[in-house]
């Protein structure tokens, strides 16, 4: 193995917006990983309607690892694994909260594997207090007035907020 394909893994996602379980999955990794890209996907695979745009998610990601030099953060066009490609990553690592997560990922990781067979997907389990957290549940409490204040780090509440009004703490 070259160092590239240790050091570096790719999290994609739509983080519309990043949760505080996406940025426990991303510190999980950097135990051994030297840098982790999180990547927005400009297409998801599971077509949903988008709250923020592709730059306010990236530009959230940011904020909230604004004190982490190791973990950069940035929006792709195409295929997964030619934004891996591109960042020298050959670790896709993603978040596996329940078992209904399993079977959609189980799939994409062997796709990918398909199209790329040096790309190796790394599950990671998520600290339980996040097991049940989700983009979408966030956007739809936030839209109804409810508080999504310990489900979201700073930035990301005051851009909920923004949108919402202040009901959201
Ligand atoms: O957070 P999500 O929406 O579950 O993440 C899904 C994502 C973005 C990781 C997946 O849809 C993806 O990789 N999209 C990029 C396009 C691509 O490579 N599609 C083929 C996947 S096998």
């Amino acid at each position: 193995m070259s160092d590239e394909m240790t050091h570096t893994a790719v999290y994609p996602g739509s983080f519309d917006p990043v949760t505080r379980g996406h940025e426990d999955i991303v510190h999980r990794a950097l135990r051994f990983c030297d840098r982790v890209v999180v990547g927005v996907a400009q297409r998801s695979t599971h077509a949903k309607q988008g709250l923020f745009s592709i730059e306010d998610r990236v530009a959230m990601i940011r904020e909230v690892f604004r004190d982490e030099p190791r973990i950069e953060a940035t929006a792709f066009d195409g295929l997964l694994v030619e934004f891996a490609r591109r960042q020298d990553a050959r670790l896709i690592v993603r978040g596996l909260r329940a078992v209904s997560d399993f079977e959609y990922e189980f799939q994409m990781a062997l796709m990918n594997r398909q199209l790329w067979p040096e790309l190796e997907t790394l599950f990671l389990a998520p600290d339980p207090r996040y097991s049940y957290l989700s983009s979408s549940l966030i956007r739809e409490i936030a839209s109804l007035g409810g508080g999504v204040a310990e489900f979201v780090s700073a930035p990301v509440l005051a851009r909920l907020e923004a949108r919402f009004g202040g009901a959201t703490e």
